[in-house]
């Protein structure tokens, strides 16, 4: 009876707290570091809702599981979240956390008026990719990985709006996404990070010129949520 007693304390001891994530999320052990706030467990989940290309929309169904906007801090979590694309087939990207810096986002519009092209990866200082270039709702995830994917880092998508006598009006894709799917055959994908419109496309409004970019852009209809275990 002692021995049972004692086998029934040691066993926590030797396989540590039990995390858990509630449900719809996925528990995923990371290495702690400065950069992602020493987090040691963390849940991610992905949820599906219509027009998540608003970022206020997306950033509320997260909201709604007690989370946030995430991202996949390496491929593991890369993968879960490409397995899930595949079981629900979704090939459209997911919103992901990250935001252009607003004072960033004023520096690409003055270089769009002098139609300077500038790329992220290559400024120098805070607007840097790998600097403050993208403001992120969740402290507890190390970027790198998904700065990574990026096949044509950000800023993308320009567009200019002019009407004699008025303003030019500068637009330009502000929001991270995240595309992955599992290659059949190949149990692995390299995942894809891309920006698209923070507005959302237009929905039951008048037809609007100058939003005229928005109706056709990317489909958002999922989103990657993260979380602390329970
Ligand atoms: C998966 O999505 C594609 C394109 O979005 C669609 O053509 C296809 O019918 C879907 N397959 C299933 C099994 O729902
Ligand atoms: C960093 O982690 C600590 C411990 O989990 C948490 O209390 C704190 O809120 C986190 N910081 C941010 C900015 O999320
Ligand atoms: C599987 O995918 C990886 C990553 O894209 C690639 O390097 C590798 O060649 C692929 N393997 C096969 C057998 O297709």
């Amino acid at each position: 009876m002692v021995a049972l007693l004692l086998l029934f304390l040691t066993i926590p001891a030797v396989f540590g707290k039990d995390v858990k994530c509630p449900e719809g999320f996925h528990h995923f052990k990371r290495t702690p570091t400065v950069k992602n706030n020493h987090t040691k467990d963390w849940c991610l989940g992905v949820f599906e809702a219509e027009r998540l290309d608003e970022r206020d929309r997306a950033r509320s169904i997260c909201a709604n599981h007690d989370a946030t906007l995430s991202l996949p801090e390496n491929q593991k979590e890369s993968d879960f979240i490409a397995a899930f694309s595949n079981k629900h087939n979704i090939s459209d990207p997911h919103a992901a956390d990250g935001e252009t810096n607003p004072s960033c986002a004023a520096g690409v519009y003055e270089n769009m008026k002098e139609n300077i092209e500038i790329t992220s990866a290559h400024v120098r200082g805070e607007c840097n990719l790998k600097n403050n270039y993208f403001l992120f709702d969740d402290a507890n995830t190390d970027p790198a990985f998904v700065f990574g994917k990026f096949s044509y880092p950000a800023p993308n998508r320009f567009h200019r709006y002019t009407e004699t006598d008025r303003p030019t009006i500068y637009h330009f894709a502000q929001c991270l996404v995240y595309n992955t799917r599992l290659i059949p055959r190949n149990w692995t994908s390299p995942g894809d990070a891309d920006t698209s419109f923070c507005v959302g496309r237009p929905i039951g409004k008048n037809w609007d010129q100058e939003h005229d970019f928005a109706y056709d852009q990317i489909k958002v209809e999922s989103v990657i949520c993260g979380r602390h275990p329970l």
